[in-house]
């Protein structure tokens, strides 16, 4: 017998339904109530796993007591939101999304598991993979954004980055997939709302991303609190039995999310918490994340005959097998247990830095307003985001200290030693108080330029953290439009996480950065594009609404019967406004200027099996080295089914010294052009389809061909 087989077999009723036991466990302790039953819990076998807990001592305490003084010595899975960062805070995700580099998404999570792992953690619950295509959904921070291929990316590149190479290794953290699925729909973009979506739109949009990360070897899934069409994701046997363990070939943990289980009472679908226990249990939910549902339900659950016990040791076996994989059982100790070599730490801030400077998108700039001139003297740097060093760090900030974090403010001072910066915050975030307006006027008066910083605190995204008016917040616009009337040069950051609707200051400022939030390295990244050390690459992962009535938004819609012609009155629009975005999805200006021309796909008819090869120019016609961002898309023009207008299909980065021109090019394979069909099975159709490179998802500037597909 092997070791799990072995343990199953001795274990009780009470130790079995432990391992499937997630207790939350605060830092810190707030009552010796708390602490006396989470000792007792774990030597008595009763929990089989924490979250919330980190620190070399406080994790081998626990570890201790549950290898040295439980009956069975099963050591504890230890998990923790280890999201964008662990100690070295890294962008938000749908910053880093800007990206658009699955190299570097890898290494933020790499350097994240690194340190992760140093605090004696052994699982994060990450990567979140909900496609997003409502801002006003608070999450959409935590999201990769609106592309179902950009999200497939992401899904691979951080599952590889958390779990390195062999997820036993000291340094490597189980990911945790989530959150299963569709909850970027919620209506109306109200967190923990219902959502109804298609089946064709789950199989197209919400589910890819999580059969990438199962192709990635992801350890664990997270299903969604929410409904979708009536069924609460945690006991969506059909998903999570059928789909994710059948057609996906899942073979992880699915833990639920936080306190899920018990609020299947509030769902309407289970009356007692033994109820609750067996749907989910009977769906495939392993471990229970802190609503003691199983620990209270699921033995009575077996008397009442609503859960059998092969259904609880399936779900045992699949958590010893992943703490097997972790490499706890041969030693529980091994994170943590290496010194970290030396210059680790200066490593990981250079990576911040170049991650953040990269997340930075420049969403207008005219006349050239920035890089800044190296001439200005003087630089009024005013708004309530300037010095907000813990605002940097965004929604989840794991270990990471707010007093490690660089504010803008302290960002352009250190870059521009020889200006005079001079900062009054003018207003707070959300405050009503308009008192410091006129101390910030004044200072605007006396600069050459004025960095206007502006946007959302960090807990205004986020979970629990929708929004129904993405305007910015308190009295933040009176201050902006005072500033713009002075009649100086205004430079704006937007530190959000979430595109804010401000059309009226994208016609008045001469520059405008999405800034998001950074992370530690935020106000250098921030020095670095305005002051032209670093030429600005980030591309919107999202499509940029004007007004929160556009709302959802996102490039990849299918065609309308009377599509959108300006001015046609019977077409698919508004009255009040173009159904355009303010910005599209791929959207980001550089101080270069690329140009795209000779396009070329061949072979011009293919059979499956084959593949599209794409090529296309690319010119830098700026005197300054930048670096370019091509998007491939495809669109099928007539299907059995009507397609999207575009589809991505592939991204190539092309450095381009000042006036060099490159080939970029990618190879397609056919299949990759398959959809779902009538039927909900993927399938590939003869015809022609058409092939756009362009540097954002706005036809204006697309190089075209077509292939034609012969089956
Ligand atoms: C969130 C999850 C998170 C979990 C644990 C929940 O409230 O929805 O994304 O992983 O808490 O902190």
């Amino acid at each position: 017998m092997g070791r799990i087989d072995t343990l199953l077999a001795s274990m009780t009723l009470e130790e079995k339904i432990g391992q499937l036991n997630m207790v939350a466990s605060s830092r810190v302790i707030t009552g010796p109530g708390e602490l006396r039953d989470l000792e007792d819990g774990i030597r008595g076998g009763r929990i089989g796993s924490l979250l919330n807990l980190w620190g070399l001592e406080e994790t081998r305490a626990v570890q201790r007591l549950a290898v040295e003084e439980s009956r069975l010595g099963v050591p504890l899975l230890m998990g923790l939101d280890v999201i964008h960062g662990h100690r070295t805070i890294f962008p938000v995700c749908l910053a880093e999304a800007c990206l658009f580099a699955p190299d570097l998404w890898e290494k933020t999570a790499r350097a994240a598991a690194e340190e992760a792992t140093e605090d004696g953690v052994a699982l994060t619950f990450a990567p979140m993979l909900d496609v997003a295509r409502d801002p006003r959904w608070g999450r959409i921070i935590e999201s990769p954004g609106e592309d179902p291929w950009v999200a497939c990316q992401m899904a691979a590149a951080k599952t590889r980055g958390f779990q390195g190479q062999d997820l036993a290794a000291q340094d490597s953290i189980a990911a945790t997939a989530k959150h299963l699925c569709a909850y970027g729909a919620v209506t109306a973009g109200r967190e923990y709302a219902s959502a109804d979506v298609s089946e064709r739109t789950l199989r197209e949009l919400y589910l890819p991303p999580f059969a990438a990360a199962v192709h990635a070897r992801v350890a664990a899934i997270m299903p969604a609190f929410i409904d979708v069409a009536g069924v609460a994701m945690t006991v969506n046997g059909n998903l999570m039995q059928g789909w994710l363990r059948g057609a996906a070939g899942f073979d992880g943990v699915v833990i639920s999310d936080y306190n899920a289980v018990a609020e299947l009472l509030h769902h309407g679908v289970a009356s007692d918490l033994v109820e609750a226990a067996a749907l989910a249990l009977n769906a495939g939910v392993d471990i229970d994340m802190t609503s003691n549902a199983y620990v209270q339900g699921l033995a009575e659950a077996l008397k009442r005959g609503l859960t059998t016990i092969a259904a609880i040791d399936a779900s045992v076996r699949r958590v010893l097998a992943l703490k097997e994989r972790l490499g706890l059982f041969d030693d529980p100790y091994r994170r943590g247990s290496a010194s970290a070599p030396a210059g680790r730490a200066a490593e990981r801030q250079t990576l911040a830095r170049e991650a953040a400077r990269r997340a930075i998108v420049l969403l207008s700039n005219r006349g050239q307003a920035l890089p800044l001139s190296p001439e200005i003297r003087r630089i009024a740097v005013i708004g309530p985001l300037a010095d907000a060093r813990g605002e940097m760090l965004g929604s989840w900030a794991s270990a990471g200290r707010p007093e490690d974090a660089v504010s803008i403010l302290e960002g352009l001072r250190s870059a521009l030693p020889n200006c005079r910066i001079d900062h009054v915050p003018g207003v707070d975030i959300a405050g009503e108080s308009t008192d410091g307006m006129p101390a910030a006027l004044g200072l605007c008066a006396e600069a050459e330029v004025v960095v206007l910083c502006l946007g959302e605190a960090a807990a205004m995204s986020g979970e629990a953290a929708s929004r129904v008016d993405l305007g910015l917040p308190g009295r933040q616009r009176a201050l902006a439009e005072a500033v713009l009337d002075l009649g100086k040069p205004v430079v704006v950051t937007l530190s959000s996480g979430r595109p804010l609707t401000l059309p009226w200051l994208f016609e008045r400022a001469d520059a405008v950065l999405a800034t998001w939030f950074l992370g530690h390295e935020a106000g250098h990244a921030v020095a670095d594009v305005v002051t032209g050390a670093f030429n600005p690459t980030g591309r919107l992962p999202v499509s940029w609404p004007r007004h929160v009535g556009q709302i959802p938004i996102f490039y990849n819609e299918l065609p309308a019967g009377r599509p959108y012609a300006p001015g046609v009155h019977y077409t698919s629009t508004y009255l009040d406004s173009p159904p355009t975005p303010q910005f599209p999805f791929g959207h980001g200006l550089s101080y270069s200027r690329f140009a795209l021309s000779d396009l070329s796909c061949e072979p011009a008819r293919l059979k499956p099996g084959d593949s599209i090869d794409v090529s296309a120019a690319v010119h830098n016609e700026a005197g300054v080295d930048g670096e370019a961002t091509l998007f491939l898309f495809v669109r099928d023009p007539v299907a059995s089914v009507a397609r999207p207008l575009l589809e991505l299909k592939g991204i190539q980065k092309a450095v381009l010294k000042a006036g060099e021109r490159k080939t970029v090019t990618w190879r397609l394979p056919v299949e990759e052009l398959a959809f779902v069909g009538q039927g909900l099975e993927p399938i590939l159709e003869p015809g022609r389809v058409e092939i756009h490179v362009g540097q954002s998802a706005d036809p204006e500037g697309f190089v075209s061909g077509a292939v034609e597909l012969v089956l």
